[in-house]
């Protein structure tokens, strides 16, 4: 008889936006005169920036001619695109990554979900609280977690991110092997210095550790002295892996287009002194599982990083960033206690309340959707996120409704 793989009955039973996502859709079933304005999920409004519909589509009428037309491509994604990421996020920054360390996929969620595949199942992983719960529930099925208990699991080190220590969660007392690292931080919108970083780095460098770094959101960040990359931490290629998106950056949530950098200095060496590339191990998890993103979506990606790609990117994040600075203002009118929404599209207040208590107010007198806190974790019970995706009109909008409901 066959088993199934028992970890998954570990899971809670759904994921944290589909829940969100039904709740919000019983809701307008019963009341379809509402006009709901969602701000939970963080998915981007703003239509793809023209250059990269222009290469785009020009990029499928190839697709039609015999003479342009292209079959599969590789794997690790074309060296058109690779070239232009390793030359613009990181050559043009000071970091030397070079286009065999970047692997381009169909998202950092598949990727930062993927991604510990590499890693043994008894690793011990560190994860913060709260977190995107992606990093979380893929361990979880991967065998990693040990046995849920009170709203936890038993063989994860949660770093709790708490105003208390500015959302930048101390090193553990326990050694930890691979630690999640998300900053601009997904939910709290928090950033992390290169001093703060630097102790991570130092950590897994002594440790033989290694630190995933998500950093889906660098492109919000507007502060000088913010790094962009963990790269910008010296030692960092030997012990880090970074995620990164163009969702967020260039509104590809719908078109899909991401990299993760697994740079070639990134070695294991097991107990007989084997030693182990996690980039040779990366292209051979990503060459079996994968074949890669489409031609017209990596011409499309490759766009952002044209003259005018790069001009209208930063319009459209300047958009959501005043979206997020309209919306936290009015929060802090409000009394509220907020992070983010400077150098992050997200807003993390503390409601003093049970969270899927103050998102179900919301929602029912406000037709606000927020994401719940405690859908994060442990350590975000109190508060709930606001993501600035919206168009203008629904954020003053919201800020109104915030307003009156809450003023
Ligand atoms: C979020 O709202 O946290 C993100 O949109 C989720 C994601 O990028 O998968």
């Amino acid at each position: 008889m066959i088993k199934i793989n028992s970890n998954y009955s570990k899971l809670k039973a759904s994921y944290l936006f589909s829940t969100i996502a039904k709740k919000v859709s019983e809701y307008q079933k019963n009341n379809p005169d509402k006009k709901i304005i969602k701000m939970g999920i963080g998915d981007v409004t703003l239509p793809l920036p023209p250059a990269c519909v222009a290469a785009f589509s020009s990029a499928v009428e190839e697709m039609g001619k015999a003479d342009t037309f292209r079959g599969y491509g590789p794997e690790q994604g074309y060296e058109f695109l690779r070239k232009a990421i390793a030359d613009n996020d990181f050559k043009a920054r000071g970091m030397d990554i070079e286009p065999d360390e970047i692997f381009v996929s169909d998202g950092a969620k598949s990727d930062s979900a993927n991604i510990q595949e590499l890693f043994a199942e008894d690793v011990r992983v560190a994860i913060q609280d709260p977190v995107y719960p992606v990093y979380l529930d893929t361990n979880v099925m991967a065998g990693r977690s040990g046995e849920p208990a009170d709203g936890r699991y038993d063989n994860i080190t949660y770093l709790p991110c708490v105003p208390q220590n500015n959302f930048l969660p101390d090193i553990p007392a326990e050694t930890v092997d691979l630690i999640y690292l998300c900053y601009p931080n997904n939910p709290t919108g928090a950033v992390a210095d290169k001093t703060y970083l630097k102790k991570w780095v130092d950590y897994a460098r002594e440790n033989k550790s290694i630190i995933i770094f998500d950093a889906a959101y660098e492109a919000f960040i507007t502060d000088e002295n913010i790094p962009h990359s963990i790269y910008e931490i010296e030692g960092a290629k030997e012990v880090a892996i970074e995620i990164r998106s163009f969702s967020k950056t260039a509104g590809f949530t719908g078109t899909r287009c991401a990299y993760t950098v697994v740079p070639k200095e990134c070695i294991i060496k097991d107990e007989n002194k084997t030693e182990y590339s996690l980039n040779a191990m990366w292209f051979r998890r990503q060459s079996t599982k994968f074949n890669g993103v489409s031609y017209p979506v990596q011409r499309a990606a490759e766009a952002v990083y044209s003259e005018e790609g790069k001009k209208q990117v930063k319009e459209n994040i300047a958009y959501y960033l005043e979206n997020a600075r309209i919306l936290r203002e009015a929060l802090e009118g409000l009394g509220y206690e907020c992070t983010g929404g400077k150098n992050s599209p997200y807003i993390w207040i503390n409601t003093g309340k049970d969270s899927w208590e103050f998102f179900d107010m919301l929602l029912d007198k406000a037709q606000i959707v927020c994401t719940p806190g405690s859908g994060f974790g442990k350590a975000g019970e109190g508060f709930v996120r606001f993501s600035a995706f919206n168009s203008r009109e629904n954020v003053i909008e919201a800020a109104d409704r915030l307003k009156r409901l809450l003023g």
